[in-house]
C-alpha cells in the first residue's frame, strides 16, 4: 500500500525527524524504537510498511532539508551519521517539498494545495496520501459564519474573505483532494462544523488534536491511579520549559493559550474536578529541542491527610513525536483503505485533545487502540 505522508510544517524539527527516521528505517539503518505501530499487539498487515512511505509536503520556510538534519544532528536531536548516510535520499524529498501558497484569496491558496497534493498523488502513484499537521500552532481563530457548514464556507471562500485559520485551510485543501487529515498540534484543524461535515461527504477519517508525547502523556497515566485510588487531588502544577521552533512559536500568548488549555484537560476529565493550579510554558532558547517539565501534585488521603509528589521529565521533544506521526500515518492510512469516515476515536491514545474520545486514561486508550488495530488485520474496523 503505497502511501504518501504529507507534512504541513516540513521544514519543522518534528517533521524532519520524522523524515529521517521513516527513511532509516526504510534503510534498515536504525530500530523502530519509540514507534507504537511495531509493537506486537498492532503489528499487521493492515498497515503500511515503512518501506511504502513517501514523504512530501508544505512549509513557509526555505531551508533544505539536509541543512535541517544537519542542524538536529548538531543539537543531538538525531545521530550525525544518519544525516550524513542519508542525504541522497533527503536531497530525494526535497524535490516533493512545496512552498506554502502566499497571495491570492483564501480560495485560491487552498486550490494551489489541493494541485499540489493531487500532483504528489499522481506522481507517486500512491494509493492515498494522509496530511499530517505539524506545523507551528496557531492562536484560536475568531468564530466566522462560512465555519458552520459546507455551503457556508464556499459562499465565503468565493467571497474573497479571510475565513479559515491556516490550519483549517490545509485540512480543507486535504478534504477536497481527498486526502485523510491528522492534526498532531493544538490548533483548530478540521475541529469545524463545516470541515467534519465536508470529511464525511467525501468519506474520510481523520484525527487529532496535539500530540502527547511528555508532561500530559505521564499526567494521563498518573490521573487515574489518583482516581482510582479516591485520593482527592487539591493541587497540579506544571512548568514547562523549553527552546527550538515550538517554544518560539509558543512564546507568542495566543499560541501558548491554546497549548496551556489542551495539556490541561486531562485532569479536569479524568478526575472529574478541576485541581488547583495551572500549567506554564516557559520558552528558553538555550533548550533547543530538549524539554524539562516539572509537576508538583498535592493530595489528601484518608482523614484528610495531605501528601505531595513531583516529577521532573526531559524529553527530546522530536525524537518523542516524530514514530507517533508514522504511526498516525500508518493507522490513518489503514483506516482509510478499511472505509473508515469520520474521526477516529480510537487513536486517542495519541493525543492530548482527543476528538469524540470518552476516556483520557492511557491503559484504556491504548486498549481501545490494540482492539482497533487487530480488526483492521483482520479486515473490519470499516
Ligand atoms: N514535539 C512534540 O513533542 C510535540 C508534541 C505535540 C505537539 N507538537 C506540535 O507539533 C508542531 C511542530 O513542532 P516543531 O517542534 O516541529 O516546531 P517547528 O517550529 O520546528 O516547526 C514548525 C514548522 O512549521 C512551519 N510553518 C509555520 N507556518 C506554516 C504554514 N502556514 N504553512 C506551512 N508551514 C508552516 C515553520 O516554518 C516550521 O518549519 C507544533 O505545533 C507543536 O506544538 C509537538
Amino acid at each position: 500500500m503505497r502511501t504518501g505522508v504529507w507534512l504541513v510544517g516540513a521544514r519543522g524539527s518534528v517533521a524532519t525527524t520524522g523524515i529521517v527516521g521513516g527513511l532509516a528505517l526504510r534503510a534498515g539503518l536504525t530500530a523502530p524504537t519509540g514507534c507504537v505501530t511495531e509493537l506486537p499487539d498492532l503489528r499487521g498487515p493492515a498497515l503500511p510498511p515503512f518501506a511504502d512511505l513517501v514523504f512530501g509536503g508544505h512549509d513557509v520556510a526555505t531551508t533544505p532539508l539536509t541543512k535541517r538534519a544537519e542542524a538536529l544532528a548538531a543539537a543531538g536531536v538525531l545521530p550525525g551519521r544518519l544525516a550524513a548516510a542519508l542525504a541522497a535520499d533527503l536531497a530525494a524529498v526535497e524535490e516533493d517539498l512545496r512552498p506554502a501558497p502566499t497571495g491570492g484569496s483564501q480560495a485560491d491558496r487552498a486550490a494551489a494545495v489541493t494541485a499540489d497534493l493531487t500532483a504528489f498523488r499522481d506522481r507517486h502513484r500512491l494509493d492515498r496520501v494522509v496530511v499530517v499537521n505539524v506545523s507551528a500552532t496557531e492562536p484560536a481563530p475568531s468564530p466566522h459564519p462560512g465555519h458552520a457548514d459546507p455551503d457556508a464556507l464556499r459562499a465565503a471562500l468565493a467571497g474573497g474573505d479571510e475565513v479559515l485559520p491556516p490550519s483549517s485551510l490545509y485540512a480543507y485543501a486535504a478534504v477536497e483532494a481527498g486526502c485523510p487529515y491528522v492534526d498532531f498540534t493544538p490548533s483548530t484543524g478540521l475541529r469545524l462544523p463545516a470541515l467534519a461535515a465536508l470529511a464525511a461527504q467525501r468519506g474520510l477519517p481523520y484525527a487529532g488534536h496535539d500530540g502527547k508525547t511528555g508532561e500530559t502523556l505521564v499526567k494521563s497515566v498518573l490521573a487515574p491511579m489518583f482516581a482510582m485510588r479516591h485520593l482527592a487531588v487539591r493541587s497540579w502544577s506544571g512548568v514547562n520549559l523549553l527552546g527550538g521552533g515550538d517554544g518560539a512559536t509558543l512564546a507568542e500568548p495566543g499560541a501558548n493559550a491554546a497549548k496551556v488549555d489542551s495539556k490541561q484537560r486531562v485532569l479536569g476529565e479524568t478526575l472529574g474536578y478541576v485541581p488547583q493550579g495551572g500549567t506554564r510554558i516557559d520558552y528558553v532558547e538555550d533548550l533547543g529541542d530538549f524539554k524539562t517539565a516539572w509537576d508538583l501534585i498535592t493530595f489528601a488521603g484518608f482523614l484528610g491527610t495531605g501528601m505531595r509528589m513531583e516529577f521532573t521529565w526531559h524529553g527530546c521533544d522530536s525524537a518523542l513525536a516524530a514514530p507517533l506521526v508514522l504511526d498516525l500515518a500508518r493507522l490513518t492510512a489503514a483506516a482509510h483503505a478499511a472505509g473508515r469516515v469520520g474521526p477516529l476515536p480510537e487513536l486517542a491514545f495519541f493525543f492530548k485533545d482527543p476528538i469524540d474520545a470518552p476516556t483520557h486514561s492511557l491503559s484504556e486508550q491504548w486498549q481501545r487502540l490494540v482492539d482497533f488495530t487487530r480488526e483492521l488485520h483482520a479486515g473490519g474496523a470499516g
